[in-house]
């Protein structure tokens, strides 16, 4: 350091002593730092920074006691504020008495520059102990699991915003401070309430989601492969870094957090086509309350841990749950209650899965026995699933991606999709063609199936990262309103909906509902064994009721299946 900056940095800290000379007591480093700052015409941030950088000397000399919340001085300290007159000198006096104050005196670069290496090192050391060098490795070197491949299944929408230019995200806040309309701003997301969502152009969005909506935009603009939900930086662990799942694994951290009853629910991950700019954004269920109670925050943080001590999910924070994002009664804004009183933390990014695959295989075995329908195989040791599931090595009777395949090619031929459209699959068993239709971008898939299976349903979409499905867990008969089932914000989408009807017209028989919902076309497969005249006569039979007519069809057997009669329908 030259003669200059060193005499600089005496006034500083001489300017330091002299405010704690008037005060024994010690001086609050907010209180200092104002004085000094006052005093210099200074910037309050840089400042504060530049004293704990150069207080190093006459904290090693023992002249000066502080952490980054409190300053005092010691007897020697005031001795040497009287002798040393001189800044320069001061300062100089003070780097002879210790080799680190001496370095930071006279070699001010390199001393802080290893400092700062030593601090990373300290913070990645501690990320390395809370996740495990093994889980570590997995993500840094890329060995990718399966599930890691082909989750989410469900992909995500992209919505147009029209008339909406949302060019930077601090002046779309600034228009909603000048109208008074709520919002939050976190670190790395801004989130909008279901009402400021209704008094802006994001009303369009929100229709095709449930009312207790909010949207959660991540702050990197840009569509869902080039945002990213935290951006590096300065002094930040980059294993911990490293560790944060990208948005589309984030959604199966967020539905794994809900359905263990901790976190919101996810409604969708979504590109938002805002006129010639594109922003990522969750949409999530609102919890408005902000937590108040102690008992509560509690209760909840120790369901989270409960989640990493059965080796489902680690905080993956430097501190772990000594971080603030975990102290209780707010977490730093991330604690609330639903307005039944639940505990809901609402930020995901902070936790990594942790042998997911196995996880998503158990939800799977669960699965098995309410699943099945068919013949016991001996081959494959009695029960078994009966539709297949994508990320997981179990065998299942039915291959739910050949069957797409011909479905969908089906479909090309006569120029429909169920991408946009809402889709009611009867029948729908543990839900894999509802995660094949989302696949394929529809807008919401409703399912119906035995009260006993739904919740495997339920559980295994939500493993697999979809959001935009619901069920009905019922013994359907023929004469069920299946339109009564649905929640009144999917009405609207009834218009031109699909219906899938999957092996399940042995079953059920056709649905009186078919006559009058206004349905665009109906995905049929028929039993195994089902011969041509067979199949005619049930069209008769749905002809009778609706008129209608194949617009294309064929043959398949995939899995364990004999061969069925496939077709889409339309109606004349
Ligand atoms: C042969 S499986 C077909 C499953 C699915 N549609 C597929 O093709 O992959 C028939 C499904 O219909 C369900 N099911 C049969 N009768 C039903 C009823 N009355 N009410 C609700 N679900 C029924 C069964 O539980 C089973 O999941």
């Amino acid at each position: 350091m030259d003669s200059k900056k060193r005499k600089q940095t005496g006034v500083l800290v001489r300017g330091l002593f002299a405010i704690l000379m008037d005060h024994p007591e010690g001086v609050a480093v907010d209180a200092a730092v104002e004085r000094l700052s006052y005093a210099a015409n200074g910037e309050r941030t840089q400042l504060y920074e530049q004293l704990m950088r150069e207080c190093v000397a006459p904290i090693k000399a023992g002249w000066l006691s502080g952490n980054s919340c409190h300053f005092i001085l010691s007897e020697e300290g005031r001795v040497a504020f009287k002798n040393y007159p001189d800044p320069e000198e001061f300062i100089g006096q003070a780097g002879r008495l210790s080799l680190k104050g001496w370095m930071s005196v006279h070699f001010p670069h390199p001393y802080f520059f290893l400092g700062k290496l030593r601090d990373r090192f300290a913070s990645e050391y501690r990320v390395v102990k809370r996740i495990g060098i093994k889980n570590l490795m997995e993500k840094a070197i890329g060995t990718a699991a399966e599930w890691q491949e082909v989750l989410p299944v469900q992909s995500p929408r992209r919505i147009k915003i029209p008339g909406f230019n949302l060019r930077d995200l601090d002046s779309f806040l600034s228009e909603l401070r000048a109208a008074s309309l709520p919002y939050g701003a976190g670190g790395h997301a801004v989130y909008l309430p279901p009402q400021t969502l209704q008094d802006t152009a994001f009303r369009t969005l929100v229709k095709c989601y449930p009312p207790n909506s909010g949207l959660k935009i991540v702050k990197h603009p840009g569509g869902i492969s080039e945002s990213v939900y935290v951006s590096t930086r300065e002094g930040e662990s980059l294993f911990h870094l490293r560790m944060i799942h990208n948005l589309r694994h984030l959604t199966l951290v967020a539905n794994l957090l809900h359905s263990n009853g901790v976190g919101p629910k996810l409604y969708d991950l979504v590109e938002l086509e805002c006129e010639q700019n594109l922003w990522t954004a969750f949409v999530v269920e609102h919890v408005g309350r902000a937590v108040t109670s102690m008992p509560e925050c509690n209760e909840g943080i120790r369901k989270i841990r409960d989640l990493e001590e059965k080796g489902v999910v680690k905080v993956i924070l430097p501190a772990g749950f000594e971080d603030p994002e975990f102290q209780c009664p707010d977490c730093s804004g991330n604690a609330f209650t639903t307005i039944d009183g639940e505990f809901r933390y609402v930020d995901f990014q902070n936790f990594a899965l942790i042998k997911y695959g196995d996880l998503l295989k158990n939800i799977a075995v669960e699965a098995v026995e309410v699943s099945h329908f068919g013949d016991k195989s001996l081959f494959r040791g009695g029960c078994y699933l009966y539709q297949s599931v994508p990320g997981v090595n179990l065998p299942g009777k039915r291959s739910v991606e050949d069957r797409m395949k011909v479905l969908t090619r089906l479909m090309e031929t006569i120029g429909v999709t169920v991408r946009d459209r809402l889709v009611l699959d009867v029948g729908c068993n543990i839900g894999m063609m509802m995660a094949q239709y989302l696949h394929l971008g529809a807008l919401w898939c409703q399912g119906w199936d035995r009260p006993s299976v739904v919740p495997h349903t339920e559980k295994l979409l939500q493993a697999l990262g979809c959001t935009r499905f619901s069920t009905t867990g019922a013994d359907v008969t023929k004469s069920r309103m299946i339109e009564n089932d649905l929640e009144p914000f999917l009405e609207p989408y009834l218009d031109g909906c699909a219906i899938s009807y999957l092996a399940v017209r042995g079953h059920i028989g056709w649905l009186e509902s078919l006559a009058h919902l206004p349905w665009a076309f109906l995905i049929y497969e028929g039993h195994e064994g089902e011969t041509t005249e067979q199949f005619a006569e049930y069209i008769n039979e749905l002809n009778e009721m609706i008129p209608i007519r194949v617009a294309a069809h064929d043959e398949y057997s995939d899995g364990d299946s004999e061969p069925r009669t496939v077709a889409i329908l339309v109606k004349i």
